[in-house]
């Protein structure tokens, strides 16, 4: 499918965007561990969620769906079964991850594939850990990726300084450690999201943290509990950056996510100029929520770079649109990981705003974006990469002219309903 993006003279109004993709895994696979049902409301049913839950029917769980409500009977920490035939992850990094470090601990062997995107990412950052801990995940690949052999073996517990900081890999000996005969420790080179660890300690277990390092404990059974996803604020970004970037617009997000592990975007485009306020602070099953209004703004450049990067490692293409906007100039570094997403972002984001007259420099750990101020509509590339297509998309409704996005339906990986949502803002 294409999309034709056209400018927008303003976006005004309130949107409700999907749920929270991390926290939506995370409610199958732990629902799944859990013993009882688990009701969850606010479920993103964007592709990657979807191939969770059917990698854990598959693992002998009964799950229903009904729009964005999901019950999951889960069979406590040792109920799952070996699966009779392949595991599909189809795009999901996260499920490929996360559920290969609970895969280790199961008594049962799994095999493990998925698209060709995944059949890219790098699998070693979880078997390493996993490895130490007397596990074996294995790949007929020399760089070891999927298609992976899990081998469900008897865990013992690590002491582990993680070599690049990854929510994913850290979740992934998190899920596994449960399971270990003895405490496990992490420790992260910068603070990555803690869904996993809130997750699990609302439902019973025992996971501490201490500054940079995380502790789990074995766990005996996880007691089911109802799960409410806030929105997302990696998908809430591209109506904030929209709202900042186009004339005369407000708009307000409500329901979303504010995990401090989350929220570094708010914080950059703060720190360039933007009029952006959060209202109506709470928290939620653990996890802080709030209402997010966006403002026009004039945006200066800024640098973005060490610690903040893993908390808006997803939301740089999107920042970078922002950036095109802006005063002067906008540095990002440190974020070599951009090249091991669903695409190579440092080069799909350069790649695709120069293509609409940004000026952006791709560098071996980031980018330099000159601000241009405005853009140009273009025929775009979405290289099957959700964030690719809804940045370009973002950046096409501040641009002159009409922007057609090619093969743009990749949307549907993290926001069902993406294009039409914004329609909604528009000025009649
Ligand atoms: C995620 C962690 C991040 C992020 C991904 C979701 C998660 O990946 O990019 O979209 O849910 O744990 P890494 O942990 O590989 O950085």
């Amino acid at each position: 499918m294409n999309t034709v993006i056209n400018p927008a003279k303003s976006l005004n109004g309130t949107v409700v965007v999907p749920g929270d993709k991390s926290v939506s895994h995370r409610s199958v696979m732990l629902g799944s561990i859990a013993k009882g049902t688990t009701h969850v409301t606010g479920f993103l049913t964007g592709a990657d969620c979807l191939s969770t839950i059917s990698c854990f029917k598959k693992l002998g769980i009964d799950i229903e769906v009904d729009g964005t409500n999901v019950t999951i009977h889960g069979k406590g920490l040792h109920g799952l079964t070996a699966p009779t035939e392949t595991l599909d992850v189809g795009n999901s990094g996260t499920t490929l991850r996360l559920m290969s470090g609970l895969l280790s601990a199961q008594p049962f062997n799994s095999h493990v594939t998925g698209d060709a995107s995944i059949q890219k990412r790098p699998m070693g950052r979880v078997a390493d850990p996993i490895k130490l801990m007397g596990g074996k995940i294995t790949s007929k690949n020399e760089k070891l990726t999927a298609p992976l052999d899990i081998e469900g073996c008897k865990l013992h517990g690590i002491n582990y300084t993680l070599p690049v900081a990854s929510a994913q890999v850290k979740s992934a000996i998190i899920l596994a450690g449960m399971y270990a005969d003895g405490p496990t420790t992490i420790t992260e080179p910068e603070a990555t999201r803690n869904h996993t660890e809130i997750m699990l300690n609302y439902l019973g277990a025992d996971i501490k943290t201490e500054g940079n390092a995380i502790t789990v404990n074995p766990v005996e059974e996880l007691t089911a509990r109802d799960i409410s996803v806030p929105a997302d604020i990696s998908s809430a970004a591209y109506f904030i950056v929209a709202a900042l970037i186009c004339p005369n617009s407000e708009v307000t997000v409500l329901n979303v996510g504010i995990n401090p592990t989350r929220i570094g975007i708010i914080t950059a485009l703060l720190d360039m100029g933007a009029d952006i306020e959060l209202k109506n602070e709470r928290i939620v099953c653990g996890e802080p929520v709030a209402d997010i209004v966006a403002r026009t703004s004039r945006l200066h450049g800024t640098v973005i770079k060490g610690d903040i990067i893993p908390k808006l490692i997803d939301e740089i293409p999107i920042i970078a649109v922002a950036a095109c906007f802006a005063e002067g100039e906008t540095i990002i570094a440190d974020a070599e990981e951009l090249k091991v997403k669903e695409s190579n972002r440092i080069e799909t984001t350069t790649a695709e705003l120069n293509r609409m007259g940004a000026e952006i420099t791709p560098t071996d750990d980031g980018m330099i974006i000159k601000g241009v101020h405005k853009l140009h509509g273009a025929e775009c590339n979405s290289y099957d990469d959700h964030r690719i297509a809804m940045s370009v998309a973002v950046a096409a409704l501040a641009a002159e002219g009409s922007t057609t996005i090619l093969d743009s339906e990749c949307s549907n990986i993290s926001f069902p309903g993406f294009y039409k949502l914004f329609d909604t803002l528009r000025e009649a």
